[in-house]
């Protein structure tokens, strides 16, 4: 079956589909994405990812190309057409095709949109079976990392540098040796002191959508959680790691630049936060199709 992708109103198989050579996102990376987890036909989370859709078009002062019930019609027709029912679905709006020149095209045009979706491994069983290792790594992104934007060159190479080292993921840390965000995920511990942390909302990472929900949970759940800074520093005496993604979930981590963290197994925290999340996904009638 081949797969279908939405390109500017149309969808078209996605071996024909073709984006113009003068595409601001091919030439500037001047667009913004979204990763959203379809499970069980439901797009998870949907209305997070929705809202930093909109916010993030807004901060780079691109007008959406639809509504956002049109939105969400696109997105379950392009999985429908692909038939996932357990996968991703990806959109990205750029600033459209004009002659190469840095400022906003000077006769406006319309923004480019693409939407596609594909299938994924089926949901982790357990947590155990899920857990990974990691790197750290130094953050050489910009200062506006809360605005979802394509250009992801610096994650790019230090997602590579993990996998070069056999870790899935790379943790950035900033010039003030304070941990920010995963590549592509948010980085949260159980301290030395059995606290649960992950680093407060600022300009510096993006706002997890999984983040946010696993900090709703985690609050009617009765467990408190600390958004602020932590450090490298924190993270190696940690007693437990993990990262949160749309595509990671809960995902342990049990090892960070070679060295266990903590005892170097799965830790009752992350545990527990794994089966919350799991349920959430699984059990949740929330942003039904
Ligand atoms: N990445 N931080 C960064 C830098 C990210 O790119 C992502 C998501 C996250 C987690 O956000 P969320 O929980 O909303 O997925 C944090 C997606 C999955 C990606 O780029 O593929």
């Amino acid at each position: 079956m081949s797969r279908i992708a939405y390109v500017n109103g149309q969808y078209v198989p996605q071996r024909d589909a073709r984006v113009n050579v003068e595409d601001r996102g091919y030439q500037f990376a001047d667009g913004i994405y979204e990763v959203v987890h379809i499970y069980d036909g439901r797009f998870i989370d949907e209305d997070r990812h929705l809202d930093r859709f909109e916010r993030s078009l807004k901060e780079i002062r691109l007008t959406p190309p639809m509504g956002r019930a049109a939105l969400r019609h696109v997105l379950r027709e392009v999985a429908a057409r692909n038939r996932v029912r357990e996968g991703i679905v990806y959109m990205q709006v750029t600033r459209g095709v004009a002659r190469r020149d840095h400022p906003f095209p000077a006769k406006p045009v319309p923004p480019a949109i693409v939407v596609t979706a594909r299938r994924a491994k089926p949901y982790p069983r357990d947590a155990e079976g899920w857990a990974a290792a990691a790197i750290t790594h130094p953050d050489l992104r910009w200062a506006r990392c809360d605005i979802k934007s394509v250009a992801l060159l610096p994650n790019i190479l230090a997602k590579q540098a993990a996998r070069e080292q056999g870790a899935v993921e790379a943790i950035l840390v900033n010039d003030r040796g304070e941990v920010t965000e995963g590549a592509s995920t948010s980085v949260w511990i159980v301290d030395a002191e059995g606290v649960l942390r992950t680093r407060h909302l600022d300009d510096r990472i993006l706002p997890g959508c999984t983040r946010g929900a696993l900090l709703a949970l985690v609050a009617e759940a009765g467990v408190s959680a600390k958004e602020g800074p932590f450090t490298r520093d924190d993270l190696a005496h940690a007693r437990e790691a993990f990262i949160t993604s749309a595509t990671s979930f809960v995902r342990p981590i049990v090892n960070v630049d070679g060295q266990p963290v903590g005892d170097g197994t799965v830790g009752p925290v992350v545990r527990r936060l794994f089966d919350l999340f799991a349920h959430h996904v699984k059990g949740g009638l929330k942003n039904a199709a």
